[in-house]
């Protein structure tokens, strides 16, 4: 409820920021509210940047969260886009702020944190993205070592 008011608060602020002729895009208020837009059914490719985007925070962010919250809640507290993408506003993955991996040697690593990408957030992120359950695979998000 709380985070209802305060996207209603945000939306309405926006609005007041822009020309008062136009309505807020309905994907800014899209925290769970009635009037999400609709995505298309179509592959993630096919959608454009803003579409992206809605995916992302409707979608990706609310099934994503608490599991990476479950598997480190001191590390992913703050859990958010940037978790992934890092600090760039333009989302490229995958993303060089995240540790460089080698998949085929995985040795350095903690087996926990290894188990929790390949188990959870692989075949998660691959599901979210509509795709096959190797469709986002480690370098999806890690850069190659
Ligand atoms: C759990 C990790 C994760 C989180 C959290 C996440 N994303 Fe993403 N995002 C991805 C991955 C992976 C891709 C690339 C999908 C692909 O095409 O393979 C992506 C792609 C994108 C793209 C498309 C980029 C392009 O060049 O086409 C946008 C835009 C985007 N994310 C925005 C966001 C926003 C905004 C948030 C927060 C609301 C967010 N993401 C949160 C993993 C994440
Ligand atoms: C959807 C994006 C995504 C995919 C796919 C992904 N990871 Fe990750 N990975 C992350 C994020 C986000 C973190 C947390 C980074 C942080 O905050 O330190 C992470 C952390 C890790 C860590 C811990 C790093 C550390 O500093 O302790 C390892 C190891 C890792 N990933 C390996 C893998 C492996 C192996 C795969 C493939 C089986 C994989 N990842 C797939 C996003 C992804």
């Amino acid at each position: 409820m709380r985070a209802a008011v305060a996207l209603a608060g945000l939306v309405s602020l926006t609005g007041a920021c822009s020309s008062h002729r136009s309505a807020p895009k309905p994907a800014h208020g899209s925290g769970g509210g009635s009037a999400v837009a609709v995505l298309p059914d179509v592959p993630f490719a096919d959608l454009d940047r803003e579409q992206r985007a809605q995916l992302m925070r409707d979608v990706v962010v609310p099934a994503l969260k608490p599991r990476f919250q479950a598997h480190d809640p001191a590390k992913h507290a703050g859990f958010g886009c940037a978790t992934c993408h890092g600090a760039s506003e333009r989302f490229e993955m995958p993303n060089p702020a995240l540790p460089a991996i080698d998949p085929r040697d995985l040795t350095a690593w903690h087996a926990r944190d290894v188990e929790f990408m390949e188990r959870v957030v692989v075949p998660e992120m691959a599901r979210l993205l509509g795709r096959a359950p190797d469709g986002a695979g480690c370098l999806a998000c890690h850069v190659r070592k």
